[in-house]
């Protein structure tokens, strides 16, 4: 079994039975919108598919709420499974970098494997997708839909993003509106502009209804 393969099972098995919008189908989207994006905008391929399969392999929405973990176990299965330090080294440095840390912390992809990487992953948080997901994972958090009296924030460390008490509508405004954006290349931008309309439109709609007045 080569490399990507054995990664794909160790991946599998540790997020199986995850119900909060990160389970292995959310995995591997992202690596085929990376393998795509890798296709039309270069980059080293294997780099791209390893950093994309071990993205959320230890992502603190997950782990219990270790910031930037995920970089260390990444590593720590690669040497495991023979890589080069180097390589290791890499690949753990874009699993560090692709989480979104807040409305006004910056991203600052060091390379074009990471820009795709993280574009690849931010596809699959918009869209019909991406709203299946937001209440996904909302959900499982024990995260109201939406309430009138909670408004959204602007978060400018990764720490008042990870501990403020949102809901799932709030999180289209402190996130998923915002990444059309932040995405680092033209192809992931093209894409992107579609899904970001059906939010605009499912938002449009959510509003109509919650303020409907037939009680
Ligand atoms: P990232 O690490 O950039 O946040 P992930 O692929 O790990 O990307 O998953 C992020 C997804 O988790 C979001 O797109 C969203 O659907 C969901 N999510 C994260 N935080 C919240 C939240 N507070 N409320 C609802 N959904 C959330
Ligand atoms: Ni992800």
């Amino acid at each position: 079994m080569d490399l990507v393969n054995r990664i794909e099972q160790i991946v599998k098995k540790t997020l199986e039975r995850d119900s909060s919008g990160h389970d292995w189908y959310h995995i591997d989207r992202v690596v085929q919108n990376a393998n795509y994006l890798q296709s039309k905008e270069g980059g080293d391929q294997l780099i791209i598919q390893v950093a994309a399969l071990l993205h959320d392999i230890s992502d603190h929405k997950l782990n219990g709420g270790i910031l930037n973990d995920g970089g260390r176990v990444s590593q720590r299965i690669l040497l495991a499974e023979g890589t080069s330090e180097e390589f290791a080294k890499i690949v753990a440095d874009i699993v560090d970098n692709v989480s979104f840390k807040g409305a006004e912390v910056e991203d600052r992809p060091h390379s074009l494997e990471t820009a795709i990487v993280q574009d690849a992953d931010r596809l699959d948080a918009i869209g019909a997708i991406g709203i299946a997901r937001v209440f996904a994972f909302g959900g499982s958090k024990g995260q109201l839909i939406y309430d009138p009296n909670l408004s959204p924030k602007i978060h400018s460390t990764f720490e008042e993003y990870v501990n403020s008490k949102t809901t799932s509508i709030n999180h289209f405004h402190e996130k998923l509106l915002l990444l059309k954006d932040r995405l680092h290349t033209d192809t992931a931008r093209k894409i992107g502009q579609e899904r970001h309309d059906f939010m605009k439109a499912f938002l449009k709609q959510f509003d109509r209804e919650w303020n409907s007045t037939f009680k």
